[in-house]
């Protein structure tokens, strides 16, 4: 186990890092049927702030909707429940992580209303990814990203991540940072954590859910803040052709924050690539309280 420092809330009540366990038979543990989340929290002048919080946990009741999985608390509670584990961690940059599963009481795959849902938030320190790195090094994926159809690509639940993860463990072996995924049509889905884009002509190009996406909220905010910045958009499905021949390219996402992607296999970016930092460094600004067109997004603590 990690001695980095965690705070965590679980069921109703900060808990001591000790008491921190799931009971082994959790049916969330061991068919996947979780759903969770990732925030981040950031030092800004006016204290801490954490970004898009109820946007977050708007996502997490969606996806545990989906899963029939009852969270025993109204949003404002975990609103507040989510602001009291930041403040008790006594952080200033920290990663949020909301879980909620299915409790021990069946392991009959369908749980129903007999099962109970366990809440959990951990607060703890985790660097962007790749932050001390120019950008990431990304290859295809022979693991493919797995159909909307098989499991909804818009719900963020623990058992989908098991996706992600062979294809990481895959690009990592083979010396890469990340996977791009393409969905059963052959075309690019998203990174194994991040949702992708590509900058053609000077136009930031994404694709949307009917890629087999996780509607990221990063990739909303980055969205957001190219119509602000007058940097036109376009939504459509995205080939592998088109990314090996985009201008740029940068994954997005609340781990990752926005990547700029050097390569992917033997295709190198050039090193130029001016749309993709104005908008790291309007996300960087934006997420720090530095920005007032963005203010609407920090919750402070
Ligand atoms: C598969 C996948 N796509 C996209 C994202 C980006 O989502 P967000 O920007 O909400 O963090 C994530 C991050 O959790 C992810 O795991």
């Amino acid at each position: 186990m990690s001695s980095a420092p965690r705070t965590y809330w679980i069921d109703g009540r900060i808990v001591p890092s000790a008491e921190a366990h799931a009971p082994a038979l959790s049916h969330g543990l061991h068919y996947g049927t979780s759903v969770f989340e990732g925030i981040r929290a950031y030092p800004t002048p006016r204290g801490t702030a954490i970004f898009r919080l109820d946007d977050h946990l708007r996502r997490l009741f969606a996806s545990a909707e989906h899963y029939m999985l009852k969270i025993p608390y109204t949003l404002e509670e975990l609103h507040d429940a989510v602001i009291e584990t930041l403040r008790a961690s006594g952080m200033n940059d920290a990663y949020i992580r909301p879980l909620a599963y299915f409790g021990d009481e069946t392991i009959a795959l369908a749980p129903g209303p007999r099962c109970s849902t366990h809440v959990v938030f951990a607060v703890f320190g985790f660097p962007p990814l790749m932050q001390d790195a120019p950008g990431a090094r990304a290859t295809i994926s022979p693991i493919q990203k797995f159909s909307s159809k098989a499991m909804p690509a818009t719900i963020k639940a623990g058992g989908h991540y098991t996706n992600s993860v062979l294809a990481l463990h895959d690009a990592a072996k083979r010396g890469f940072d990340e996977a791009v995924l393409l969905n059963v049509r052959g075309e690019v889905a998203e990174g194994s954590g991040e949702n992708i884009f590509i900058v053609k002509d000077g136009v930031a190009i994404t694709n949307d859910a009917s890629a087999d996406i996780l509607y990221g909220i990063t990739r909303d905010s980055i969205l957001t803040i190219c119509a602000r910045e007058g940097i036109p958009t376009a939504i459509a499905p995205l080939t592998v052709a088109d990314l090996l021949a985009a201008d740029e390219a940068f994954f997005t996402g609340t781990a990752a924050e926005v990547i700029p992607i050097l390569c992917v296999d033997d295709k190198v970016f050039s090193d130029d690539r001016p749309i993709t930092a104005r908008l790291r460094t309007t996300y960087a600004n934006a997420v720090r309280g530095g920005d007032p067109r963005f203010e609407d997004w920090l919750t402070y603590t």
